[in-house]
């Protein structure tokens, strides 16, 4: 039994986000980040991961949907949480089935809006934009089968003023996302006390 919940974080791309978990989850009393997972070896999460002496691990699209080494890696780290942040492939039904109700995410856009398939990045961003929306904003949710669509956990949102352009509504996106992301893990880890 470890004493510290223990966290897994699966991101493709940066990882400003796993960042900041792995920042707020450093030196925490009741939490740690036990693994960083990517499906890119050249994503920079993995440097980022190095930085803070975490380990990390490499998948292959055929390891992730046609065996059950994650699965067993992420058992075998007795992870009590996994924090999908820019993950951009859609999670296989054993891990679905190994972590009932214990997969999050994060989204950058106020969903039911802008989420699904290929609703990711600059796309998301764009679409509001073009739409003319007057306020965007960050979803976090628990993870099913479908892309973006799990129960709701957490909204935050922000003004779009007049002349806000793609990389202002990104700004205030992230703002949003790297301040409540950390927080609403700790919440739910927190709620978590008798896995
Ligand atoms: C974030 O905007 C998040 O909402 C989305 O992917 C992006 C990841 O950014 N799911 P980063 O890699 O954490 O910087």
């Amino acid at each position: 039994m470890h004493l510290k919940k223990r966290i897994a974080i699966f991101a493709s791309g940066s990882g400003s986000n796993a960042q900041k978990i792995m920042e707020h989850f450093k030196n925490h009393n009741d939490a740690e980040v036990a693994i960083v997972l990517t499906n890119n070896p050249d994503a920079y999460v993995l440097q980022r991961a190095d930085n803070f002496e975490i380990p990390t691990h490499i998948f292959n699209r055929h390891e992730f949907y046609h065996t059950e080494t994650v699965v067993t890696l992420l058992k075998s780290l007795q992870v009590d949480i996994v924090v999908l942040a820019g993950f951009l492939w859609l999670i296989p039904e054993n891990l679905l089935k190994a972590f009932p109700n214990k997969i999050i995410n994060i989204h950058p856009a106020l969903l039911p809006k802008y989420g699904g398939k290929g609703m990711y990045g600059d796309f998301v961003h764009k679409s509001v934009l073009q739409n003319g929306e007057e306020e965007s904003g960050i979803t976090i949710h628990f993870v099913n089968e479908h892309f973006d669509e799990g129960e709701i956990i957490h909204q935050s949102r922000f003004r779009i003023e007049k002349g806000d352009d793609l990389e202002m509504i990104k700004f205030k996106g992230q703002q949003l996302e790297h301040l409540h992301y950390p927080k609403i893990i700790e919440q739910l880890l927190k709620k978590m006390k008798s896995i």
